[in-house]
């Protein structure tokens, strides 16, 4: 049997991961059970991009709103009827969580009687097949996956089937979802999903869609990552009058899009994951008329995302008011402000800035000044103690960065001038090792005779400790070169963060050598029979370590 903990533990990310855990917390706190459910379950299964993590809660998902925002999620949505929360959670994760209720259609183009629900009661009334399935985060049947109508198995036959033979009557929206689902994934439909939705077509079932729906659907479009193609679906298959009578593909600013999606592109590859479902709703929507915009977005339930995508003008307008300024005035500055600017912003300036001042700084950025960290003397930083285990190396590291960018310190002569009084003096030589008494003390005397030169020459007698004295000077340059890239802040929010790696890889596992071989003198002085045998002990930690890595 599939172990789905581990398949989602190993695919989602570690933003979604704490989200997870964030409603798994809040769930329990509140006495509720909790399943991953829809479209997350899917693209776990499938390997495809999981976009947002859906919730489904055996009780009233309302009362989860205080703690999960309390912990920093905001709610873009509260929806009494459904009693169904959109959210953001902290890292940006888009989330829903719904109460598992069961529904009844009585009449045609009537919202259905819903009613609380069991979680296999609530899958009954969903769309597909591939996205009737939950599993279980509970005490108890945590990874238990139910799955009443074998979704696993329409997903390796890849096809998207509804449910029963009224799903697309029952619920119209399920139409334009088949087209959404068909274009993204290349699914086709299932040969009697087909006819029913053929049958659908031509009985204009669509005409009885819910409002609520279109809201919904338009909403979902921002976060395609071909939204221009499932666009184009919808308007071959009639579905996008439905979302607006005005919209069409030449309503579109396809040229805006297309900048839109391979810059974002671009700024993934340098770490940055700026959220683009405001900016795709504009430049979808670029050429419709002021009316119809506002009345996409009165329909779109997500108020957060509405809020920037009106925002999306004037922050962009602000943005470029400050590059063009004396707060941009130098490189540095310029690197300082953009470091601190939300990536969204800069995204979507980059793509329509009008002033060529404005998009060059931007390019800048993004590409040339990088390249300054190269300029950064690593291995003699490295020479100097200036090592990212020192607090002070992520000031040091910018405050270099930043000169070179300015052409301050032009060459490596000059930087090196500039680093040589930051440097830390060098650590005292530990204590003598201590004397040893009996059989032992002559054969530890021949060894430590026989290592000694070396590490006298170094002032660091002792063979241990002479190896863990040396560690910062030698290895510290090739393990912390690759590691130098946070020098130069890669993720403009998280920059200050960048700067000083959190986990210097490899030089922790230095610190583990050299500090256990002295730390046994400096505590117990006295008592010379174990000073050796820690020392022994930490030597074959450090020694298993590398060995567990090398695998
Ligand atoms: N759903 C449904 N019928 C609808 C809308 C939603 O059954 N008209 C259910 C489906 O189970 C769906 C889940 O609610 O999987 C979440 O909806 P949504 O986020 O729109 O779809 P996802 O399947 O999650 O797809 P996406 O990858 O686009 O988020």
């Amino acid at each position: 049997m599939a172990d789905y903990i581990y398949t989602l533990e190993t695919r989602l990310s570690p933003d979604q991961q704490k989200g997870v855990t964030l409603v798994l917390d809040a769930a329990k706190a509140a006495g509720m059970n909790l399943y991953l459910t829809g479209g997350a379950i899917r693209d776990i299964i499938t390997g495809f991009p999981i976009r947002d993590l859906d919730f489904t809660v055996q009780g009233n998902a309302l009362k989860l709103q205080k703690d999960l925002e309390r912990a920093g999620a905001v709610v873009g949505d509260a929806d009494n009827e459904t009693r169904t929360l959109l959210l953001t959670l902290p890292g940006g994760v888009r989330a829903e969580i719904a109460m598992a209720r069961s529904e009844r259609y009585d009449k045609q183009g009537k919202p259905p009687q819903m009613a609380p629900a069991t979680i296999i009661e609530d899958l009954r009334r969903r769309d597909f097949t591939v996205n009737a399935m939950a599993l279980s985060l509970n005490e108890g049947s945590r990874g238990l996956l139910m799955d009443p109508f074998n979704g696993v198995a329409d997903i390796e036959a890849k096809v998207i089937r509804v449910l029963h033979n009224y799903a697309f009557l029952e619920d119209p929206s399920r139409m334009i979802r088949a087209t959404r689902f068909t274009t993204r994934f290349h699914w086709p439909l299932e040969e009697r999903t087909q006819a029913r939705y053929e049958s659908g077509k031509e009985n204009g079932y669509i005409e009885y869609i819910q409002s609520s729906s279109i809201g919904y659907e338009i909403e979902q479009l921002a976060y395609e990552d071909d939204p221009q193609g499932v666009l184009k679906a919808y308007e071959k298959e009639g579905w996008l009058k439905v979302l607006n009578p005005r919209w069409s593909t030449a309503k579109v600013d396809t040229a805006g899009l297309g900048a839109l999606m391979k810059t974002r592109q671009q700024m993934n590859e340098l770490g940055y994951t700026p959220e683009v479902a405001p900016a795709v709703l504009y430049f979808l929507t670029e050429r419709l008329g002021e009316k119809d915009i506002s009345d996409l977005r009165r329909a779109i339930p997500r108020k957060d995302l509405v809020e920037a995508w009106k925002d999306l003008d004037s922050n962009a307008h602000s943005l470029a008011k400050r590059l063009s300024g004396k707060e941009a005035g130098t490189p540095s500055r310029t690197w300082q402000l953009l470091s601190s600017a939300r990536p969204e912003m800069i995204l979507f300036l980059a793509i329509t800035a009008r002033q060529q001042a404005v998009a060059q700084k931007i390019k800048n950025f993004f590409t040339k000044w990088r390249q300054v960290q190269q300029k950064i003397p690593l291995p003699e930083m490295t020479e100097l103690r200036i090592t990212p285990q020192i607090p002070a190396y992520p000031k040091i590291a910018n405050d270099v960065f930043l000169l070179l960018l300015d052409g301050k310190l032009r060459s490596r002569t000059e930087t090196l001038k500039f680093l040589k009084p930051l440097a830390p003096p060098p650590p005292p030589p530990p204590p003598p090792p201590s004397a040893k008494r009996g059989r032992g003390a002559k054969a530890a005397a021949v060894a430590a005779a026989a290592v000694a030169p070396p590490a006298a020459a170094s002032g660091k007698p002792g063979k241990g400790k002479g190896k863990a004295a040396a560690a910062p000077a030698t290895p510290v340059p090739v393990k912390s070169a690759p590691a130098a890239k946070p020098v130069v802040p890669v993720k403009p929010v998280a920059a200050e963060r960048h700067v000083a790696p959190v986990k210097p890889a490899k030089p922790a596992a230095d610190a583990k050598v050299s500090q256990p071989a002295s730390a046994p003198v400096v505590k117990k002085p006295g008592k010379p029979a174990k000073t050796t045998k820690p020392a022994a002990k930490t030597k074959a930690k450090a020694n298993s370590k590398p060995k567990k890595k090398g695998k």
